[in-house]
């Protein structure tokens, strides 16, 4: 079947969140992490099927989900869980937040790295846990983990590394002997791992792979919470299904115990969707991360060619993380929108200078974006 990605999808008017930021102005919107894609043909389908039957009360988790996720997880890892280690979740965020409310006591500490997917700064402080930060460092070849600089900042109150991988914003996919670098230093200072891999189907350099840090070792598994679902790679977001895998008995138990009474079931049509997404829409990802690696090729000619920006290689999701420091703008998001083009800002991501730019969407419509950019840049 041919997807057509290039096809527009008239977002306005339907209270998307990306678009709506901009209701009535001719600005374009490439923030927040949703794509502008129609998503596959079985997930319409799956929930059209759904919305026929008519009655939408207190569901379970479909066996076959359950099912599909094991198998997924087996032939695309080789990691191979049990069914009771998965915790259904309306929400990645919902499962950072949880994972800083189940790991150690209050005014112990959480140690991430920056640039950082906002809600990991902002998840340790809702447990009333510390936060600590550790910069990505910038090479010729991109972002990389400074072990040094990590090491440096534990202390003895440090209980869990929270890690994003890929990484959002700077579309690393982490290696294998930098995963396993970071789960040493875990094991050594007996950490948790809360391990975000919400990217881990959106690697878009075929010579590079996903590496679930969980697979490291079984100490390892042990001491990571995964978080993952199929809301990205889907574009399923709005539809609020994910999933953490915990396979410490002990750790499962915290992590339960912290969302009860607070966290909500995952919506009955959530379970349809994310059913339909990995059993039956695997051509349709195939071909959307095609579009995509075609995409990211264009972003990163075009800012190639801005001389006061830069940006890395984008290994992984559909986000540009730009460099704008050398334009002297003083409020980046604000100027490229005076230009039309609706960026997210760096400083939430603790990274002033730096804005995201998402090309999850039409061809055409990032090639507006771009032409809107060069303008502004004076080329
Ligand atoms: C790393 C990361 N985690 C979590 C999320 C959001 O997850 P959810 O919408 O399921 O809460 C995003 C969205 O962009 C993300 O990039």
């Amino acid at each position: 079947m041919i997807y057509n990605f290039d096809r527009p999808v008239d977002r306005r008017g339907t209270n998307s969140l990306k678009w709506d930021l901009y209701k009535g102005k001719d600005i374009i919107p490439l923030w927040v992490a949703d794509m502008d894609f129609r998503v596959s043909p079985a997930i319409i389908t799956a929930l059209q099927s759904h919305v026929d039957h008519g009655v939408f009360g207190y569901t379970l988790v479909p066996d076959e989900l359950i099912d599909v996720v094991i198998e997924r997880l087996a032939t695309q890892y080789e990691w191979k869980i049990q069914r009771d280690w998965i915790v259904w979740l309306p929400g990645l965020v919902t499962g950072i937040n949880v994972s800083c409310r189940a790991v150690g006591d209050t005014g112990d500490e959480v140690l991430t790295m920056t640039p950082a997917y906002p809600p990991f700064l902002t998840a340790p402080e809702n447990s009333s846990r510390k936060l600590r930060t550790v910069p990505l460092v910038e090479k010729p070849g991109g972002w990389e983990i400074d072990f040094d600089l990590l090491k440096r900042a534990i202390t003895p109150r440090t209980r869990m590394l929270l890690l994003c991988s890929p990484q959002n914003p700077t579309g690393r996919v982490f290696t294998h002997d930098e995963l396993a670098t970071l789960a040493q230093i875990c094991e050594r200072h007996d950490f948790v791992i809360c391990s975000d891999e919400i990217h881990c189907e959106l690697v878009l350099d075929t010579d590079k792979a996903h590496i679930p840090t969980a697979t490291l070792s079984q100490d390892v598994e042990q001491r990571t919470i995964t978080l993952m679902a199929p809301s990205k790679t889907f574009n399923i977001p709005g539809l609020g299904c994910s999933f953490a895998v915990i396979s410490d008995k002990p750790l499962r138990r915290k992590f339960l115990r912290a969302m009860k009474g607070i966290v909500p079931h995952v919506n009955a049509l959530g379970y349809t969707a994310a059913l339909a997404a990995y059993r039956y829409s695997r051509d349709w990802h195939l071909a959307m991360l095609d579009y995509l690696r075609e995409n990211r090729d264009i972003v990163e000619r075009a800012i190639e060619a801005m001389p006061d920006l830069s940006m890395h290689h984008v290994e992984a999701t559909y986000l540009a993380w730009i460099d704008t420091r050398q334009t002297g703008m003083e409020t980046p998001v604000k100027s490229f929108e005076e230009a039309g083009v609706g960026l997210s800002d760096g400083r939430p991501f603790g990274a002033e200078g730096f804005v995201r730019l998402n090309f999850g969407c039409p061809r055409a419509l990032l090639e507006e974006a771009l032409q809107r950019m060069r303008k502004i840049m004076g080329i």
